[in-house]
């Protein structure tokens, strides 16, 4: 019986497990697949990982904070987009050789809107979360398949990068295909992507970032990559000025189903999934 899991630490919060496991029950495959959690300090990763991947019970894993780096480290054979972006969200193991694929790029296209791109994209941030974003908006979804293969029809965007570390701003953009913009004009975006933590913990994001509410407008794109326990406070006043609205969960379920098809061979039903992750 093929087992998966998500590995981080902490892991006790993450919503994968509830969200895999609606996705496997969807395709039928709930008696074969089981999906669970491990917490996995950072010291023993590259122990545990290779001991799951020698073991054959282990299908894959996803991987999240803080391991997403060590897991491209240990893998055998990685994707563009993984050696791109530096970082691995999905093992694969197969005769004890583990592949490594980055959905997070592929998640934050398909979580857009259809007909967008093209345009100009702002994105706030340069950790993790926005070197996946930056790399799959600058190349567009020809440039960053899926890592099965299958392309997202999303043209590449101008994408701006702005952190509140310039230096970090101007070194991701340099390595992943965007511009550092040290003051942005919110309103001329047609996609603004928040990767930042601010707005996780009640923070308010018009102090925060370069954004003033008054600049979102109804012809926006705007796109809050992290999930947290409220809703957040940026999503809130881009759907009141009428702005389209993309939030952390949605970019879950579409990265979580990326990895799903690599593993699987199957085409999740993403409604089971955010049903699943609401759980
Ligand atoms: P991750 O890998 O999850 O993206 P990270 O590498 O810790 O996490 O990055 C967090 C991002 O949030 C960074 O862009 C950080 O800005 P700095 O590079 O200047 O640290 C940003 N961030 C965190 N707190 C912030 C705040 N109060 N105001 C603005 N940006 C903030």
């Amino acid at each position: 019986m093929p087992r998966l899991a998500v590995i981080g630490h902490p892991v006790a919060h993450t919503r994968s497990p509830g969200m895999q496991t609606a996705a496997l029950a969807e395709l039928g495959l709930a008696g074969e697949w089981t999906y669970g959690a491990i917490d996995v300090e950072p010291r023993n990763f590259e122990v545990e990982v290779a001991e799951l991947a020698a073991a054959g019970d282990y299908a894959g894993v996803n991987v999240t904070l803080p391991h997403k780096e060590a897991a491209l480290a240990i893998a055998d054979e990685a994707s563009a987009g993984a050696r791109a972006i530096g970082a691995a969200n999905t093992l694969t193991f197969s005769d004890g050789r583990i592949a490594a694929a980055n959905t997070d790029a592929g998640g934050v296209l398909r979580s857009l809107p259809a007909g967008i791109g093209g345009g100009r994209a702002l994105v706030f941030g340069a950790g993790g979360a926005a070197r996946a974003a930056i790399w799959a908006l600058a190349h567009g979804g020809e440039g960053a398949p899926d890592e099965d293969g299958a392309p997202t029809r999303v043209p590449p965007f101008q994408v701006d990068v702005w952190n509140r570390t310039a230096a970090r701003a101007a070194a991701v953009a340099a390595e992943l295909g965007g511009r550092p913009v040290a003051d942005p004009v919110a309103a001329d975006y047609a996609l603004l992507v928040n990767t930042t933590s601010v707005g996780l913990h009640g923070e308010d994001p018009f102090a925060l970032l370069p954004l003033a509410a008054a600049e979102l407008h109804p012809s926006q794109v705007v796109f809050d990559i992290v999930y947290g326990p409220q809703p957040s406070a940026l999503l809130a006043a881009a759907e009141a000025a009428g702005a389209t609205t993309v939030d952390g969960l949605e970019m879950l379920v579409q990265q979580g189903a990326i990895s799903l098809r690599i593993w699987t061979g199957e085409e999740p039903s993403l409604e089971a999934m955010r049903t699943g992750a609401r759980r």
